[in-house]
């Protein structure tokens, strides 16, 4: 099937390579995607060129953080992605340039958010141009994510801060990539080995029966389990969306990683979750909580559409039924393609998309752009074009 699927979209592909994207809505939407996010982040890459910082999100204010911010990764990996995407020297200048901005975040030990941080940073750099100091960077940082692995509870420790006492959020699935890619580098099984208790760990605990997920599960020092409930949620028992988009891709990717069957089951079990669920709008960009009081009057969160696209598109890669999560995703690019939430260009701050939440029981970042929102977007165009057989610099 997988197979199958591959060559019905190369016919497609075919079929529309003489006629132009004239004859094909689709890749004119993503062509636009790319148009607006190439204008925009070279636009934001030349404003906060003097500043040492790095653009957040826009509510309730403009938000630039420091290197030391979970979201610090983003724009640097956006900037990258977007080179990739259009050969556009200049952003590749720009890329190299936020990236090295974070190079001594590397050392740091004090969150779990190294994979955010430095793979979609660094890594995206080692990946486009291959070199040697940009892996040297993602294994220094594989090792101080390590170093967070209690070896008694055998997970990796999210937070510092907070009343629990060891708190594991469900994000966390999203940093594993990194170690998985340092043990291949390295040749040094430790890091894997580390991911794969995490994310057994993590199935164990974090997920209800309908394979929704909390957002943190909190350990005792000797493995049990202290409490189970969200920080980003509208309650405990909630399905926060972001975070069972979080879920979705670090499931598909520890498959792909290991060829483990049951992540690739739980992954499956999160897809049809989120894609039959009841609360879900009829674009399909969820409401930032799938249990939020004011639905259908509630916020969507556009970053847990991109994550959920971006997913999907690789677990239509990994199963025999995959067309059903390549419509899915297609529908969800398209949506995020559209005007209700690509940005017209010169506005949003020099983000891509509208409408995200980041976190709402703070009362903070509702209904804004966010920098990991016009990432995962991007990396889903890149991903949706691959699957197409479209040379996206051709578009
Ligand atoms: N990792 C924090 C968030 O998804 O908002």
């Amino acid at each position: 099937m997988r197979k199958k699927l591959l060559s019905i979209v190369g016919l497609c592909a075919l079929c529309f390579a003489g006629c132009g994207n004239d004859c094909d809505p689709k890749l004119d939407a993503v062509k636009r995607g790319i148009d607006h996010a190439r204008y925009q982040l070279s636009q934001a890459a030349a404003e906060f060129d003097s500043l040492p910082g790095f653009p957040r999100s826009l509510m309730p204010k403009f938000r630039v953080v420091d290197a030391y911010d979970w979201t610090s990764g983003f724009f640097p990996g956006s900037l990258w992605l977007a080179y990739d995407l259009t050969g556009d020297e200049t952003l590749r200048a720009e890329a190299e340039k936020y990236t090295a901005r974070l190079d001594s975040i590397q050392y740091y030990r004090g969150t779990h958010d190294l994979g955010f941080m430095i793979f979609c940073s660094f890594g995206q750099q080692q990946r486009l141009l291959g070199d040697a100091a940009s892996a040297d960077v993602i294994v220094e940082a594989a090792r101080s994510l390590s170093s967070r692995c209690n070896d008694r509870i055998g997970l990796i420790r999210s937070w510092d801060f907070g009343e629990w006492n060891y708190p594991v959020i469900i994000d966390n699935m999203m940093n594993l990539e990194m170690l998985f890619w340092a043990s291949k580098h390295t040749g040094d099984p430790v890091y894997r080995d580390i991911a794969v208790r995490h994310a057994d760990l993590t199935l164990r605990n974090h997920f209800r029966d309908d394979a929704s997920s909390y957002h943190v599960v909190s350990y005792n020092n000797d493995g049990t389990v202290e409490s189970r409930g969200t920080f980003q949620g509208y309650a405990d028992s909630s399905a926060w969306a972001r975070g069972q988009a979080w879920g979705l891709y670090g499931y598909t990717m520890c498959y792909r990683e290991t060829g483990d069957e049951k992540y690739l089951a739980q992954a499956g079990r999160i897809a049809d979750l989120v894609m039959n669920h009841p609360r879900t709008p009829e674009d399909r960009i969820p409401y930032w909580d799938y249990d939020a009081p004011q639905i259908p009057d509630a916020p969507r969160d556009a970053s847990a559409a991109a994550v959920f696209a971006s997913a999907l598109f690789e677990l239509s890669t990994l199963v025999d039924d995959g067309q059903k999560y390549f419509d899915y995703a297609e529908t969800l690019l398209m949506n995020l393609s559209s005007d209700d939430y690509l940005a017209a260009k010169g506005t949003n701050g020099g983000f891509v998309l509208m409408h995200s939440v980041g976190h709402w029981p703070a009362t903070s970042e509702i209904d804004t752009p966010l920098n990991y929102a016009d990432y995962y977007y991007l990396e889903a165009i890149a991903r949706y074009l691959k699957l197409r057989g479209v040379d996206p610099r051709t578009l």
